[in-house]
C-alpha cells in the first residue's frame, strides 16, 4: 500500500471516535461482455444495449476499516487510480451514507488494484458494488440486494450487475438484468494491448444498427443455456469494436490472432481495450498464450466466477496476490 496516496475527507461529525469493528477484506471480480449490441441512442444521452455479462476470477481487493462517523476515505496502491470522490467506491460509500443518514458510520477503503483500467473489465464499477455490499453489512443497514442495485445504477450502468455477479443478460443501458444459467465449462484468454479506452469516447464513435443484434443476443443466451461454447462463440460480437479498432488497429490484430488459434469465439469486452477468446479449458488457453510471446500484449487466463464479489475470511493485514 502506498502511504503517500491522496485521501479525501468530506464530512466529519461527532467526537471522532471510530466505532468498534475489525477490518474486513472483499474481493471484487472483473467482468467480460459476452457480446454487446447497441440498439439506439436514448434521449438521456445513453445508448440502449443488449449484452451478456460474465464475472471472471480476476479481482481487486478492498480492505474496509472504521473511520470516524461521517468520514469516507478511499485510496489505492496505484497512482493512476483516483482517490477520493473521483473513485466509484467513494461515490458508493457516500451514496449509501446519504441514503441512510444517521445509521451509517465512517469508513476507510484501501483498494489493492489488480484489474487493469480502461480495458472494458469494469474494475471501478465492481469496486463500487463491493463497497455497497460491504457497507450494507458493516453499517448493519439491512438493505435488500434490489435496493443496492438501484443505488448502484446511479453510480454506473454496470454497477447493478456487479452487485449480483455471475452470468446475467443486461438490457436498457445495461442495468436491467436477467439471470442466466452459470457458465461453468469455459475458460477465457483475455488479451490487453498497452492501451486504455474511454467508454464515452467509444460509445460516441459507434455506428448504430448495423448488426443482427437481437438474434445474436438470443444465440449467446441459448449457447449459455445449453453449455454449448461453439454456439456461444459463433454469435459473439461487440458493436463498439469496429469503432475502437478503426482508431487502434491492435484490437483487430489481437482479434485475428485469437481467431486463428482455434478459439470458439472472440470479442472485445465492453468499450475495450481487452479482447478475449473463448476456450474449453485453461490448458487450451495456456497453449494459445504460449504463442503470444514477443507481441507485447498482456494476457490473463481467467475462468467464470459465480459471484460479483465476496468477503474473504482471512485477516485484513495478510497480503494476497492477483487471481
Ligand atoms: O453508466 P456509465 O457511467 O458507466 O457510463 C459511462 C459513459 O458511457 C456514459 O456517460 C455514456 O457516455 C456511455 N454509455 C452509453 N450507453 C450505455 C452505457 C454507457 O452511452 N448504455
Amino acid at each position: 500500500m502506498n502511504d503517500s496516496e491522496a485521501r479525501s475527507r468530506i464530512r466529519t461529525q461527532g467526537t471522532g471516535e471510530p466505532a468498534a469493528g475489525a477490518p474486513v477484506v472483499y474481493e471484487a471480480f472483473a467482468k467480460l461482455n459476452l457480446g454487446l449490441w447497441i440498439l439506439g441512442k436514448r434521449r438521456d444521452g445513453y445508448h440502449e444495449i443488449l449484452t451478456v455479462y460474465q464475472s471472471i476470477d480476476l479481482s481487486d481487493e478492498l480492505v474496509f476499516e472504521d473511520a470516524p462517523d461521517g468520514v469516507i476515505e478511499v485510496g489505492s496502491d496505484r497512482p493512476d487510480v483516483p482517490s477520493g470522490p473521483a473513485n466509484l467506491a467513494f461515490q458508493a460509500a457516500a451514496l449509501l451514507r446519504d441514503e441512510c443518514d444517521g445509521r451509517a458510520g465512517g469508513v476507510r477503503v484501501r483498494i489493492r488494484k489488480r484489474i487493469p483500467s480502461g480495458a472494458g473489465l469494469g474494475g471501478g464499477s465492481s469496486d463500487a458494488a463491493a463497497t455497497l455490499v460491504a457497507l450494507n453489512e458493516r453499517w448493519a443497514l439491512g438493505l435488500e440486494a434490489a435496493v443496492l442495485e438501484r443505488l448502484g445504477a446511479r453510480i454506473g450502468s454496470d454497477v447493478p450487475f456487479f452487485v449480483r455477479g455471475g452470468t446475467q443478460a443486461g438490457r436498457g443501458r445495461g442495468e436491467i438484468l436477467e439471470p442466466l444459467r452459470a457458465l461453468e465449462n469455459a475458460a477465457f484468454l483475455l488479451v490487453l494491448p498497452d492501451l486504455q479506452i474511454s467508454t464515452p469516447w467509444a460509445f460516441a464513435r459507434a455506428k448504430i444498427g448495423l448488426t443482427r443484434s437481437g438474434s445474436a443476443f438470443s444465440m449467446v443466451k441459448l449457447g449459455i443455456q445449453d453449455g454449448d461454447l461453439r454456439r456461444l462463440g459463433a454469435a459473439l460480437g461487440n458493436d463498439l469494436e469496429a469503432a475502437v479498432a478503426a482508431e487502434y488497429p491492435v484490437i483487430e490484430e489481437i482479434h485475428s490472432f485469437l481467431e486463428s488459434r482455434g478459439c470458439a469465439g472472440v470479442a472485445m469486452t465492453g468499450s475495450g481495450s481487452g479482447v478475449f477468446g473463448v476456450l474449453g479449458s485453461l490448458d487450451q488457453a495456456r497453449a494459445v498464450r504460449a504463442e503470444m510471446s514477443g507481441k507485447g500484449w498482456t494476457a490473463f487466463l481467467v475462468r467464470p466466477s459465480a459471484t460479483g464479489n465476496r468477503r474473504l475470511e482471512r485477516a485484513a493485514g495478510a497480503r494476497g496476490g492477483p487471481a
